[in-house]
């Protein structure tokens, strides 16, 4: 069953995925070489605690962590450990969700640690266009294979993949609701979207081959070729004309403009 949030429940939602974003923003100005993940972690759940909201991802299904952070080959589910040292040219996806009021944010972006390949960015850049043609996509009356046709095309257009076995989904009172965001898909099948429904879009790209695996810590899923893999996500609610994005990047953009100059 899809549920319909009310206008009331979508701002408390709007609440909860906009301080995911910020906690993304705030992790921004930390990536650079030689940074931990477990630090990032850390960060990221003072941060979350200091504004009066719980860890969305820590103790479900037994996670053990604030954050997943997938670096380079890792597609998502990453685990932060003091181990996983950052390294100029590494690709990091972080995944970030909180609790506020019952309702869970869920919102991700892949980073550049120090300076990239030319590769890895067009990876990057292609990876959040897939993701703003699937939030076109996803309006009142479009169907779930609307938005996973628009994603796919763009990537397999830009000569990648698209991992199957992980998909987007309904987001509210619990992290996984119906129904299954597929980043693939055929134009004009799959459950109908519905004002007031909120879903989570998050592309997950391969530079190789669609194939993954998962490591012996049982959570980290990688790229089976162990080529490059991008995650972006975005939670939002559905409506007439266009979406509702209740996450943003801007304030990430934000921060990374800054670096820049
Ligand atoms: N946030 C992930 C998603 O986008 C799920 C993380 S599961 C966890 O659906 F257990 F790692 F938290
Ligand atoms: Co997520
Ligand atoms: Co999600």
């Amino acid at each position: 069953m899809i549920l319909i949030k009310t206008a009331d429940e979508i701002e408390l939602m709007r609440k909860s995925n906009l301080l995911v974003s910020k906690t993304l923003a705030e992790l921004a100005t930390h990536i650079r070489p030689g940074v931990s993940t477990e630090s990032l972690d850390r960060i990221a759940e003072t941060f979350i605690r200091d504004h009066g909201a719980m860890p969305g991802f820590l103790g479900y299904q037994g996670y053990p962590k604030t954050l997943c952070t997938s670096v380079n080959a890792e597609v998502v589910h990453g685990i932060p450990s003091e181990k996983v040292i950052l390294q100029e040219g590494d690709l990091l996806s972080i995944d970030c969700g909180v609790i506020i009021d019952g309702f869970y944010g869920d919102t991700a972006f892949s980073f550049e640690v120090g300076e990239v390949s030319e590769k890895v960015r067009r990876l990057l850049t292609t990876t959040r266009e897939c993701l703003r043609k699937g939030v076109e996509q996803a309006v009142d009356g479009k169907r779930v294979g609307d938005v996973g046709f628009a994603v796919q095309e763009h990537a397999e257009k830009n000569g990648y993949s698209v991992v199957r076995e992980m998909v987007g989904h309904g987001l509210g009172r619990h992290m996984h609701e119906a129904p299954e965001v597929p980043n693939y898909g055929r134009r004009g099948t799959g459950p109908r979207l519905k004002k007031g429904m909120v879903i989570c879009i998050e592309p997950m790209i391969n530079m190789g081959g669609r194939q993954i695996k998962q490591d012996a810590d049982g959570w980290t899923i990688r790229a089976a070729d162990n080529l490059p893999s991008a995650h972006f996500e975005l939670a939002v609610a559905i409506d007439s004309g266009k979406a509702d994005v209740l996450s943003t990047f801007s304030f990430i953009d934000e921060v990374l403009q800054k670096q820049n100059i």
